[in-house]
């Protein structure tokens, strides 16, 4: 009786630890949890500036859309990190990155102090320019392009396809295992031109920061890259050159040892 306790409280807590490390995963394959209708993705991304140049969403993307669902983002966790003085004085530029994945909570942790909501009336960790939030992030990722969708904190499945090769000129970004994307929307700020695209680096530069003091504070490697070319990256990334701008790229992971 005894030992069929003892069994019983093993199993359990065995399965308990196989769930919980099953939320420290990397990025799913596909998301059938958080799945959403076809419609429902689309519709929403519409919304949030990621619309892509074609009327149409081809079936293939509509598919992987659809497999993928909303990946939503574990929440960040806010009590971690080193002192800012010490993220500061760690700061600096890496370009050597290892394979290895990130896990979820990490691209959660980044994403967020990135340019994630930190105030409820829906402000962020990085200022713009008549809190236009004009800067969207992309994530490229072996899997796919991903959209940060920063009112719930989730990850929207765009395109079906490696772009990291366009995030920059030089090897590492073909295979850093995450590289972001920074995109100026010219539709979420109604200035000429010129202005517009002045904040659009502003703006960019303090998300960046953001990350290379995340990065700081989380050993891992990072580069912001404006070395690469803008205008085929768009077009990879299948985003209309009329409403949006690449600013610049940011590969992070861990530094190869
Ligand atoms: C706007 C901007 C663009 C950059 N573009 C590249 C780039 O394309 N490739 C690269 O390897 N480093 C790039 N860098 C990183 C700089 O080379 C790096 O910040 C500089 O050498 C200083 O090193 P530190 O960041 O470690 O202080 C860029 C930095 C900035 C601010």
């Amino acid at each position: 009786m005894f030992n069929k306790i003892l069994i019983t409280i093993y199993t359990i807590s065995t399965l308990f630890f196989f769930n919980n490390c099953k939320k420290e995963e990397e990025l799913p394959d596909s998301n059938p949890v958080s799945k959403k209708t076809e419609k429902d993705s689309v519709d929403k991304t519409a919304k949030q500036g990621s619309s892509t140049k074609m009327d149409k969403i081809p079936a293939k993307t509509a598919k992987f859309i659809k497999e993928f669902g909303t990946i939503s983002l574990p929440d960040p966790r806010k009590d971690r990190g080193i002192p800012l003085m010490k993220a500061l004085n760690n700061r600096k530029t890496s370009r050597k990155f290892s394979l290895q994945q990130l896990p979820l909570q990490i691209i959660s942790d980044l994403l967020w102090a990135a340019s994630g909501i930190n105030r409820p009336e829906g402000k962020m960790t990085a200022p713009t320019a008549a809190n236009s939030q004009e800067i969207e992030i992309y994530l490229a990722h072996e899997k796919g392009l991903f959209y940060y969708q920063r009112k719930d904190h989730s990850l929207k499945p765009v395109l079906e396809k490696d772009v990291r090769v366009e995030t920059g000129k030089q090897k590492f970004t073909d295979t850093a295992p995450l590289v972001l994307i920074y995109v100026g929307n010219y539709q979420k700020m109604d200035r000429p031109r010129e202005k517009t695209e002045f904040y659009f680096a502003t703006d960019t530069g303090f998300v960046s920061q953001n990350v290379y003091l995340f990065c700081a504070s989380e050993n891992l490697a990072t580069v912001v890259i404006g070395w690469l070319d803008k205008e085929k990256l768009l077009e990879a990334m299948e985003l209309d050159s009329k409403k949006y701008k690449v600013v610049l790229t940011q590969p992070v992971g861990f530094p190869a040892k």
